[in-house]
Formats: C-alpha cells, sequence, structure tokens
C-alpha cells in the first residue's frame, strides 16, 4: 500500500525511546487507550491510537515471578481486547477476542463475524466490560521480550496499524548475571510498516473504516497490508547515535503482513543471545536474520567494529525502494565497554520429542469455500470450538503445513523447532520460540509444551489480516 503523503527522508529524526510505564502503587498499573495526535512524519499530524496515546505504548519492565495487574481503560470509539504475547497468563487475562472493553457510555453490538466469509459469531461468546478492566499478568516464566498488542475479533489488524502495540521485558537473576549490554545500551526496536495519507493520517484498506459494523479489507489485500514507510519504535527511518561498544537490541517485528531480512550494511554480524521467549543456551552468529510477524531476537552488535564517525545501516533485503531501509546507526565516539557475550547463556532442556504425548497436524490455507477466509484445517475461526484440547503439563508434536507466508503463533504455550522440511531447524529458529515463520508449502515440526494454566487459548496466523479472515483456532487446555 502506497503513500499519498510524499515519503519522509531516511535517517533524519533521531530513534524515540518509549517511556517506561510507572506504576499506580507497587504492582499495579493502569494505562488508557486514547486517540492522540502525534507528529511522525516531520511536519505533519497522525492520529494514533495509543496505550496512553503514544505509539508505541509504555515499555512495561518487570521482573519474573512480580504479579503484575494493568488496568486498561477504554477511549477509543471501538472495543479492544489485549493480548501479552508470548505471556503465560491465566486464560481470562489473556485478551479473547470476543472479550471486549467498550468505552465508557458507549454501546457496541457486534455485527458478528468475518464480514468477508459471512459467518456469524455464537452470541454467548461475547462478552464486554464497560470503560476498563483489569488484566493479571503473573510472569511466571524466564526473562524475555514480550510484546502486548490488540486482539479484537475480525479488526486487530486496522487496531494495531493505528498504534494499539508495546513492549513488555521480562528481566529476571539469569539474565541479569550475564555480562551482556545493560541500560542505555539495551534498546527495543519495534520495527513496522506504514503508509501515510496526504493529510498525514495512517492509511488503511479497511471496508468500514468506523471499524465498527464491516470487517475486512479490499480484496487486494487478502494477503495483507503493507506500507511503504519504515517505522522503528513508531518513527521513520531513524538514526540512533551509539558509541564505539556492544549494544543489545531487542529485535520485535510489530508489521501486520511484513517480513524483513535484516542486515548491517556496509558488513557487520548480529550475534543471537534469545529468542522470542528468552535466552538461548549459547549465542549463534547470523549475518541476516529473517523475521516474520511477531517473532523476537535479541541481538547484539559490536559497533566498535567500526570507525568513529561511520553509519551503519539496518537494512531489509526483502524490501524494495524505501522499504529497503529500516534504520541507521551513528558511531559518534569511543567510549568503555565491559560487557561481554558469554559462550553460555542459558540452560535449555534437551529437546525431547519422545516426551510427546500426541502429534497433530494443522494446516493453513486460503479457505476453498468462503471466498476471503483463511483457514485452519479448512475451518474458519469460530469461537467456543477448539480446534484441539491438550492435557496441561504435557508436550505434543505438531506438524505444521501451509499454502503461503503464515507466521504462525501459540498463546500460553511455548515450543521449540524441530524440523523444518524434514532437516535440521534454521539457525534463526533457535531457543524457546511464541511464533514461527512458516513459509509456502513448508512444513514444520514444533514440540509444544502445555505449561501454566487451563483454559482457553489460541493458535493463529500472526499475518493481521489473515488473523481477522478467520486464520484462528481455539486451543482448549484442560
Ligand atoms: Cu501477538 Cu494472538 O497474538
Ligand atoms: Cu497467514
Amino acid at each position: 500500500l502506497a503513500s499519498t503523503l510524499p515519503l519522509p527522508a531516511p535517517f533524519a529524526v533521531p530513534l524515540p525511546i518509549p517511556a517506561v510505564a510507572r506504576p499506580v502503587r507497587p504492582g499495579f498499573y493502569e494505562v488508557v487507550q486514547r486517540p492522540a495526535k502525534v507528529e511522525i512524519v516531520p511536519g505533519t499530524t497522525t492520529e494514533v491510537w495509543g496505550f496512553d496515546g503514544t505509539f508505541p505504548g509504555p515499555t512495561f519492565d518487570l521482573r519474573r515471578g512480580s504479579r503484575t495487574v494493568v488496568r486498561v481503560r477504554n477511549e477509543l470509539p471501538v472495543p479492544t481486547s489485549t493480548h501479552l504475547h508470548g505471556g503465560v497468563t491465566p486464560a481470562d487475562s489473556d485478551g479473547y477476542p470476543t472479550d471486549l472493553v467498550v468505552a465508557a457510555g458507549r454501546g457496541f453490538r457486534p455485527t458478528g463475524g468475518h464480514s468477508h466469509a459471512g459467518m456469524r459469531v455464537d452470541p454467548d461468546q461475547w462478552t464486554f466490560h464497560s470503560g476498563a478492566r483489569e488484566y493479571v499478568y503473573p510472569l511466571e516464566q524466564r526473562a524475555a521480550t514480550l510484546w502486548y498488542h490488540d486482539h479484537r475479533m475480525d479488526f486487530t489488524g486496522p487496531q494495531v496499524w493505528r498504534g494499539l502495540a508495546g513492549f513488555l521485558l521480562v528481566r529476571d537473576d539469569e539474565d541479569d548475571a550475564l555480562p551482556l549490554p545493560k541500560g542505555d545500551r539495551d534498546i527495543p526496536l519495534m520495527i513496522c510498516d506504514r503508509a501515510f495519507d496526504e493529510d498525514g493520517a495512517f492509511r488503511y484498506p479497511s471496508l468500514d473504516p468506523s471499524l465498527l459494523v464491516r470487517a475486512g479489507v479490499d480484496d487486494a489485500y487478502m494477503e495483507g497490508v503493507e506500507g511503504d514507510v519504515i517505522l522503528v519504535n513508531g518513527a521513520p527511518w531513524p538514526e540512533l547515535e551509539v558509541d564505539a561498544a556492544r549494544y543489545r537490541l531487542r529485535l520485535l517485528n510489530a508489521s501486520n503482513a511484513r517480513r524483513y531480512r535484516l542486515e548491517l550494511h556496509p558488513g557487520g554480524r548480529f550475534v543471537q543471545v534469545g529468542s522470542d521467549a528468552g535466552l538461548l543456551a549459547a549465542p549463534v552468529e547470523h549475518d541476516a536474520i529473517t523475521m516474520a510477524p511477531a517473532e523476537r531476537f535479541d541481538v547484539v552488535v559490536d559497533f566498535s567494529a567500526y570507525p568513529v564517525g561511520s553509519r551503519v545501516t539496518l537494512v531489509n533485503t526483502l524490501g524494495a525502494g524505501p522499504a529497503r531501509d529500516v534504520m541507521r546507526f551513528r558511531v559518534a565516539r569511543r567510549a568503555a565497554d565491559d560487557s561481554a557475550v558469554p559462550a553460555r547463556l542459558s540452560r535449555l532442556e534437551p529437546v525431547d520429542r519422545t516426551a510427546a504425548v500426541a502429534t497433530r497436524v494443522f494446516d493453513f490455507r486460503k479457505s476453498g469455500q468462503w471466498a476471503g477466509a483463511w483457514t485452519i484445517n479448512g475451518k474458519p475461526f469460530t469461537p467456543g470450538t477448539p480446534l484441539v484440547r491438550p492435557r496441561l503439563g504435557t508436550t505434543e508434536v505438531w506438524r505444521l503445513t501451509s499454502d503461503f507466508h503464515h507466521p504462525v503463533h501459540v498463546h500460553l504455550a511455548h515450543f521449540r523447532v524441530l524440523t523444518r522440511n524434514g532437516k535440521a531447524p534454521a539457525a534463526t529458529d533457535g531457543g524457546w520460540k511464541d511464533t514461527v515463520d512458516l513459509r509456502p508449502y513448508e512444513v514444520i515440526e514444533v514440540l509444544v509444551r502445555f505449561e501454566g494454566y487451563r483454559g482457553r487459548y489460541m493458535m493463529h496466523c500472526h499475518n493481521l489480516e489473515h488473523e481477522d479472515m478467520a486464520m484462528m483456532a481455539d486451543i482448549e487446555v484442560v
């Protein structure tokens, strides 16, 4: 989707760092989802729908095991549901798509279902909270780069596009004890693409721009919406001034549908230390990192490898034209650096497929039956009808097959990639993950561990337009 606004010059604005959320009292936070006018493209104004009116929303910087309650108040013209992506969260707080918060004083009558496919949702499946609700996050999980975003039934794509996303970092003693870069040299980077109208507004091909009645996008966007402006932490092609030292960069692909193959120009390597759900066992070096929507890569880049004064560009070699650049680092000065990347990072249990109590196949494919729908095992999303009922405390092997790029995401349960097309996993598939880059006609096997809580969760394609077009399913953990 092309912007009609003239594109801003690259590397002209500094990289913003989202504010850190402050608790109202220990363990209790309040955020307000509201519209706000912000300057994204210099000289123009964009209305975002943001947590606390910011895009990205505030970063929650929390510790493992610190039970946290977040009260989310909705002051937007649309209902919302907030999901903590990668969180091991009780089902009631997981942000189920039909479990909605509606702004106080605003009525909402769900039209029910995917307009494209003409399907309806059972009326009993909707729940509404008026004004605000509390989400409880026990955070009994390893240190990891998590993120939160809207998950409203049929409208996640346009609502995240308008800004409803932010970071939640879980820290723990194991991660803290490592000599990895810290403080100002530990930087979250939310990478996403957007398009802009000539008046500065976000451009998105919704069938119903009010996002109240009719779900879906123009048929031309069945494969997902990609913009021509790359934002990092909400700024177009920003620049970050860095010391000639190591930095930990927490890369998140928060795009609706765009995949990236990130490289450093004029050269350089990423040393991956963490994946979606926390530290790797040992660092892995990459010349390039391919990221599907919702994946995270914690990497260390050593800017002392470049002469002072150099400019190092993070490029996306899958992108064309302006979407080829992502951001730039300017190596400003020499500086002391006592960080290091140790040869061992964490103890990961061995991947043991013989521990699996079941093997299941999930096929991600365009519906042959309903125009405008994407399906899992031939079924469009039907809230309340679980596709699978795994037992708490067990592990299963899931074979994922597909007809297109479908980044497969599982709520609650983290997994390890066992095989990719019958061979070893890709170098970027390592560690505990919650999202895997399933490409056209591939077969991926993952070992999924159901731990934490019983109740209703989901799996889905994290191409947000596919998600909105029914490529989702209930998982009932029993
Ligand atoms: Cu990041 Cu079900 O989502
Ligand atoms: Cu998909």
